[in-house]
């Protein structure tokens, strides 16, 4: 009997997905940093720079810079790239609300757009939302697959916008070999505990421009680092001494942590695709329930999560019967994405409210149906890679997966084609 049912659960332990693994090379650094009693860097050096630079080395792109939340690199994106009252800036619908709030502190306005069914950027939905206030757009690499690049950079570029990519689901995730967060004016990453490089908190953000980097600086960086860093023959440079009221500067015990991670990134990534595969194979068999995220011959993701549509006319009771299933049995990684909500159906985005300025114009200017769907049907897994040292661990999460699968398969074959499949799905 089903666990939903009021049967035995079939997995006692590893409910989720074990992130960030904790090597004790990463314990080590953590721990030279903390004797070393720099507990505050002030300028591009120690650990911050270390970061910086293997970032950008494995970007291939001029400047990084390390932040204290992937919000903040959003928002030091944004400013960067000279963002302010008045500007309009094309954002998806289907992300989470940091990809867009940060406007709001500048002023700007997000304007929402509709994904493409694998939930990435839909430049067609876009196209009708550009007005003589369009100065930027900003994509998110949903769940870690890369937006389509060729169609997104063409569009940008035929519309005069800069291209902010958020990054946060898809460290070291490629479009046609080439890493994201290098397609645009700015790249952003989360450096959250959940992310694929964790720091606790933190972000990252990376730029081939000087001025996107000046400006970043001085938004959350002032004095020592600021006055090192900006051209000093910058528009900007006289406030490099006070910033202008922000501090992004991150902890440098969070980076110890997070910088050995930037050298294991590609195997991760690459580890993650048969794992990903093979969690497709799973779910596959239960009738109505496809993989939306999966990487393709031109977009390797970084798969921080798998996500799978639910066709309820297959599978009585959903995708909202599916996930309690899965959670009973004791697999808490098969998962609605919440905070993920399309960003239309929350109170920021229907009623936008600024520090700096009133708006007269609104976030929201047409339906989102492929987002409401995505929203209403879907649910998300982690996608195991299995990194040296930790294969068996992460062998067990999968089969642990596999084997609740394996039970409600068996459920299905006895309940019968359009039986009742469990209490649950009438409640
Ligand atoms: C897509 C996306 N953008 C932005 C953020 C914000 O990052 P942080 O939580 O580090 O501020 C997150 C983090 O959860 C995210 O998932």
């Amino acid at each position: 009997m089903l666990a939903i049912d009021g049967g035995v659960p079939e997995i006692q332990e590893l409910a989720s997905y074990p992130w960030p693994k904790r090597r004790a090379a990463w314990q080590d650094r953590m721990m030279q940093q903390f004797m070393s009693g720099k507990l505050s860097v002030y300028d591009k050096s120690g650990v911050i720079a270390e970061f910086e630079d293997s970032w950008s080395e494995l970007h291939d792109i001029d400047f990084s810079l390390v932040t204290n939340s992937g919000t903040a690199a959003l928002h030091s994106a944004f400013y960067g790239i000279g963002l302010g009252p008045g500007d309009e800036v094309l954002c998806p619908t289907y992300t989470f609300f940091a990809t867009a709030a940060p406007l709001f502190q500048l002023g700007a306005l997000p304007v929402l757009v509709d994904s493409l069914p694998d939930g990435s950027f839909d430049v067609t939905a876009a196209a009708a939302l550009v007005t003589e206030r369009t100065k930027a757009m900003v994509i998110t690499h949903m769940w870690g697959l890369p937006g389509h690049m060729d169609a997104i950079v063409e569009f940008a570029a035929a519309h005069g916008l800069d291209l902010v990519e958020d990054c946060s689901h898809a460290h070291g995730a490629r479009y046609r070999g080439r890493l994201v967060g290098t397609f645009g004016a700015a790249g952003a990453w989360s450096l959250q505990t959940q992310k694929l490089v964790a720091a606790g908190e933190g972000g990252v953000l990376s730029t081939r421009r000087r001025d996107v980097y000046d400006r970043a600086q001085l938004l959350g960086h002032f004095n020592k680092r600021a006055m090192k860093e900006m051209d000093p023959a910058g528009p900007l440079y006289d406030y490099a001494s006070t910033g202008i009221g922000l501090k992004y500067r991150a902890h440098p015990l969070g980076i110890a942590f997070a910088v050995g991670q930037i050298e294991e990134l590609d195997g991760w990534v690459r580890g993650k695709q048969p794992y990903a595969a093979r969690i497709a194979d799973c779910f596959g068999r239960l009738p109505g329930v496809t993989p939306l995220t999966m990487s393709d011959p031109e977009r390797v993701s970084a798969h921080y999560a798998l996500l799978f549509d639910v066709d309820p006319e297959l599978l009585p009771g959903g995708r909202d019967w599916l996930v309690r299933a899965c959670n009973a049995e004791g697999i808490d990684d098969v998962d609605i994405p919440k905070a993920t909500s399309p960003l239309h159906t929350l109170h920021l985005f229907q009623r936008p409210i600024s520090p700096v300025t009133t708006y007269d114009r609104d976030c929201i200017r047409t339906d989102f149906p492929v987002a409401d769907a995505l929203a209403s049907r879907t649910f998300k897994i982690s996608v195991p890679c299995g990194p040296s040292g930790f294969e068996d661990e992460d062998e067990r999460y999968y089969q642990a997966v596999l084997r609740t699968v394996d039970k409600l398969v068996a459920h299905l074959a006895t309940a019968g084609a359009g039986a009742e499949l469990s209490e649950a799905v009438h409640r």
